[in-house]
Order: C-alpha cells, then sequence, then structure tokens
C-alpha cells in the first residue's frame, strides 16, 4: 500500500506541471527518507503530536537561513553528529544530540543541508516559531523554567514540581477570563489554600517579584496559545480562584 501510494504521488507529480521546485522537493525527501532522516526529522513545524526525537527542517530553516556560516557548520554535524553537551535544540526535542549519520556521502549531505536551509516557510509559521523561541528564552531569563516545562511530564514515575505550559493551555484556553487570570497567578502568586493543580509536586507559586507586567502578559498569551491537541483531559477551571491579593 505504502510503495502504491509512492507510486501515485509520484505519478500526480509527474502529471501535475513538475515545477523544478516540486521535482527538487521530491528528489530530497526520497535521499532524507532512504538515509533515515526521517526516523527523528519531519520537514513541517507542526509539533502538535509531543515531543518528537529530532527538530522539524523548517524550524532548522527559520533559525539558520540567515547565517552566512550556517551551511558548513550544519553540514559537518549531519556527517559527524551533534555534541551531547552543547545541545542546540534543548527543551524542543527529545534526543540530546544526534549521532554520526555515516551511510551518507558527503555529496549528499550537502545536497541535503541546502535543501533544509532553503525550505520554503510561510511567514506565519515563521513567526510563530521565532515567538516560541523568544517565549523560551525569556521564560528560562524569568525563572519560569526552575519549575515549568514546556512539554507535560511524561515519565511515569516522575511527579513534576509544576504543571507544564501544555496543560495550563489545555485547561484555560476555553475560558474567556483566563488571561487576566493567569498573569494574576504570576505575578502574585497562588495562596496553595486550594490545590488548584493536584498532580504537582509544590503546593502553590510563590509571586514573581521580578518579572515586569509586561513580560508576564507576554508569557501567559504564549502559553495560552500553545497547541494542546493530544493532551489528556484535565480538571475544569477551578471554580475559586484563590489568588492573593497585593
Ligand atoms: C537518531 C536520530 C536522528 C537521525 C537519524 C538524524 N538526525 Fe538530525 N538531529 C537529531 C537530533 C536529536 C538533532 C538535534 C541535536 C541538538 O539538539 O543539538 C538533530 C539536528 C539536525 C540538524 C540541525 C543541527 C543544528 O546544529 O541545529 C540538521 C540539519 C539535521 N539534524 C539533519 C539531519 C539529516 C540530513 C539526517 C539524515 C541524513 C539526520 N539529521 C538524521 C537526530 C537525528
Ligand atoms: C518556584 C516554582 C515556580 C516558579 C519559579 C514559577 N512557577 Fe508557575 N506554578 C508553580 C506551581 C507549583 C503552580 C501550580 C499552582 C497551584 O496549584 O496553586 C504554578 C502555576 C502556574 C500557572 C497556572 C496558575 C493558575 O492560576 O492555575 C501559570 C500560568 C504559571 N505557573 C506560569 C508561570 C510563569 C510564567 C513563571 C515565570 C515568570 C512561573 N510560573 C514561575 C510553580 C512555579
Amino acid at each position: 500500500m505504502r510503495r502504491f501510494l509512492t507510486y501515485l504521488s509520484g505519478l500526480v507529480v509527474a502529471l501535475v506541471a513538475p515545477t523544478t521546485l516540486q521535482a527538487k522537493d521530491e528528489q530530497m525527501l526520497d535521499l532524507a527518507n532512504a538515509r533515515g532522516c526521517f526516523i527523528c526529522h519531519q520537514v513541517a513545524a507542526d509539533n502538535s503530536g509531543g515531543k518528537p526525537l529530532g527538530p522539524s527542517y523548517q524550524e532548522v530553516a527559520v533559525r539558520y537561513r540567515d547565517d552566512q556560516q550556517a551551511f558548513d557548520q550544519l553540514l559537518d554535524r549531519v556527517i559527524h553528529g551533534t555534541a551531547y553537551r552543547d545541545q542546540k535544540w534543548e527543551g524542543k526535542v527529545a534526543m540530546r544530540f544526534m549521532p554520526p549519520n555515516v551511510n551518507v556521502s558527503r555529496e549528499e549531505a550537502a545536497a541535503l543541508v541546502r535543501w533544509i536551509i532553503d525550505l520554503d516557510v510561510d511567514q506565519k509559521t515563521v513567526e510563530r516559531l521565532q515567538r516560541h523561541d523568544n517565549m523560551l528564552r525569556l521564560s528560562s531569563l524569568s525563572g519560569c523554567n526552575i519549575c515549568h516545562r514546556v512539554e507535560p511530564v511524561t515519565e511515569s514515575r516522575v511527579v513534576p514540581l509544576a504543571p507544564s505550559f501544555r496543560e495550563i493551555a489545555g485547561r484555560y484556553q476555553v475560558n474567556a477570563n483566563a488571561k487576566s487570570d493567569l498573569v494574576d497567578s504570576v505575578l502574585k502568586g497562588t495562596q496553595g489554600g486550594t490545590r488548584m493543580w493536584e498532580n504537582v509536586n509544590m503546593r502553590f507559586m510563590p509571586p514573581n517579584v521580578n518579572v515586569r507586567d509586561e513580560d508576564a502578559a507576554a508569557l501567559v498569551d504564549w502559553i495560552l496559545s500553545l497547541e494542546t491537541k493530544g493532551l489528556a483531559k484535565h480538571a475544569r477551571v477551578p471554580a475559586q480562584r484563590p489568588v492573593k491579593k497585593p
């Protein structure tokens, strides 16, 4: 069936005026597939299915396409693998490093890297990816990462300190008042009398005293915009929100 579909898609491309771009894409997709790249990577930057093993090629394109040194560096990394201690995609992917791709010739690797860097990414996706990177940085600078992760914990024996940002999105996205409530929670902390989040190790969030109002608002906007497809269903928004008064 798979073979038949591949055959069919080849046929469609052949019939529907094959522009050079399509032909090149087909060729590179085949090569990446044959060399095992898709065991860990995908092309589209849609990260709704949990944490992927490696970054999507669109994300790689957005990060490096304006960087003149990128081609040589990426070529080297594809051939020799990436360093365990120098993670480039920490927090975004489930693997800490890429092993050397020993079955790829230098020419093939060069063609793949060129293709990845030049991938077409629509402006909306570019903005979404750049915002995500900026917000990850802000969250780390603001100390949120000490207790929060973006992705829910999947290891069954680990109880996280705090709910993941994706779970927070899952609980509050439908609620129209969510934004101001959550900004309040972030700035003033939560009270802990009524536990709002059951499956976490800390009973409440302390006030984040050195976070500016506008940064808290930007972080909450971002958290609420996170993809929630595929999340386990979460308890409803607590009726009483025991936020501390200033
Ligand atoms: C076993 C899994 C695996 C396979 C197979 C794999 N990669 Fe990767 N790749 C990764 C991971 C993990 C990263 C992110 C490493 C990091 O965070 O530093 C990565 C990163 C990359 C990057 C970005 C490197 C950077 O410095 O940002 C490129 C480009 C890339 N891979 C291309 C390829 C190509 C082309 C192939 C096939 C020839 C391939 N990968 C095969 C796991 C894999
Ligand atoms: C010291 C640990 C810690 C830090 C640092 C921290 N949080 Fe929290 N956060 C928690 C805990 C624990 C909860 C669950 C609170 C509860 O159940 O009352 C929480 C809950 C939240 C919620 C949901 C609140 C609600 O009303 O349901 C948001 C949003 C949030 N945190 C965002 C942030 C942001 C943004 C930052 C960084 C500026 C941050 N947190 C820093 C521990 C922390």
